[in-house]
């Protein structure tokens, strides 16, 4: 199969979707694999390297476009993008149509097959989400504590306190793999951490872990509310797979805390779960706005700043579906890995993830009815 690796174009995107070791063994496997000059820089990778490792190194992302069968990227595309799409092209990325009405029309419109990393469900985990959430978790407590400085528009408070000085509270809606990993890091700091979830099982989990590190509550609206009132850093990371995240965090609870507080907003990338920041997604240039006072961080592309650990970590975990779809064919690598069917959320001119399809008003068409 023809495979183009092309360099990202979000804002501050340095992450790319295809590391060396990856190219050499698509190659291997009697791929071509183009690759956008300078593709990897962002994340250390040189354009030598990966003609090292056998890639064809072209000039201009449309060029990697044109000749791609299968685009292998990191984020969706954007309208800048749009223009490259074909009929038959295969596109492997996240996607998070739920938020992108005008990606999911571009893809339908064009019969591309967008296989999205973030609903390839294995059992009940995300194995192409797992990996940036890890990151995103931790980079929410970096980011959170760091907008908490009075320099960067906070209320000043250091989140671990020192002797004599109460610690920062710290709360996470969302107890997933990014609210764990915040959680891990908050009480690596020593901050005062309660964690939310509607999944008993998972809230007994981290109960186990954490012990009394942690404070676990049943995620209702009164006990949302009742937390976030005196929190110093919301960090929410609720997450319906595929559909656009609930607003759980809403104007009025915003209003009660303190000014100078800060919500991260973690589930942007599934249209936000917080009033303020539906539709509202930053970026790395300008990651904070304000409103009643407390600052809300909702960067859609948090590990982008960190490309050096993301891009591995990423390719560590898709490049395996690369290559089943590489050498198989999408129709067989579904055959022989039906958790594939769940990552395809357009092809042929139709939606075919159903809340996607829900969400955005477009008619649902079950995938083994047109592939
Ligand atoms: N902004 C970014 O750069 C970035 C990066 C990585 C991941 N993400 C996003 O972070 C989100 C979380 O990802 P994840 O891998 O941790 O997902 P996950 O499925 O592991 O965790 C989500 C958790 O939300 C819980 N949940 C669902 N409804 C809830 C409710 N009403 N109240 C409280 N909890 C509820 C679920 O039970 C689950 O435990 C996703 O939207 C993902 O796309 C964003």
């Amino acid at each position: 199969m023809i495979i183009g690796v092309p360099k990202e174009v979000k804002n501050n995107e340095n992450r790319v979707s295809a590391v060396p070791g990856i190219v050499q063994e698509l190659v291997a496997d009697g791929h071509t694999v183009y690759v956008e000059k300078g593709a990897g820089l962002g994340s250390g990778i040189n354009d030598s390297e990966y003609a090292e490792a056998g890639a064809i190194i072209l000039d201009t992302a449309a060029e990697v476009w044109e000749k791609a069968e299968l685009i292998y990227k990191v984020k969706e595309p954007l309208e800048s993008e749009y223009k490259y799409f074909k009929e038959g092209q295969l596109i492997y990325t996240y996607l998070h149509l739920a938020a992108e009405p005008h990606l999911t029309k571009a893809l339908v419109d064009k019969k591309v097959t967008g296989i999205a990393f973030e609903t390839v469900r294995v059992g009940r985990g995300l194995p192409l989400l797992r990996p940036m959430s890890e990151v995103a978790g931790r980079m929410a407590v970096q980011e959170g504590v760091r907008f908490l400085t009075k320099p960067h528009g906070g209320k000043g408070l250091l989140i671990q306190g020192v002797p004599g000085v109460k610690v920062g509270k710290v709360v996470i809606v969302g107890a997933g793999i990014a609210g764990t990993a915040a959680a891990s890091a908050a009480v690596g700091l020593g901050a005062n951490v309660t964690l939310l979830d509607v999944n008993i099982d998972r809230l007994t989990e981290l109960s186990n872990q954490f012990g009394r590190d942690i404070e676990t509550l049943y995620s209702t609206k009164l006990n949302i509310a009742n937390s976030v009132k005196d929190a110093d850093l919301v960090i929410s990371t609720v997450l319906i797979p595929g559909a656009k995240a609930p607003k759980l965090i809403t104007k009025e609870m915003v209003a009660s805390m303190e000014d100078g507080s800060v919500i991260v907003d973690v589930a942007i990338d599934q249209g936000g779960s917080t009033e303020h920041t539906e539709g509202r997604p930053t970026t790395h240039d300008e990651p904070i706005f304000v409103e009643d006072g407390v600052l809300h961080y909702s960067v859609a592309n948090i590990p982008g700043a960190v490309p050096i650990t993301s891009s591995y970590a990423l390719c560590n975990a898709t490049s395996r579906y690369i290559k089943i779809i590489a050498n198989l064919g999408l129709e067989k690598a579904i055959e022989r890995f039906p958790e594939l069917e769940g990552g395809v959320n357009t092809h042929a001119g139709a939606v075919t993830y159903k809340a996607v399809a829900e969400d955005l008003g477009f008619d649902y068409v079950a995938l083994k009815d047109i592939l």
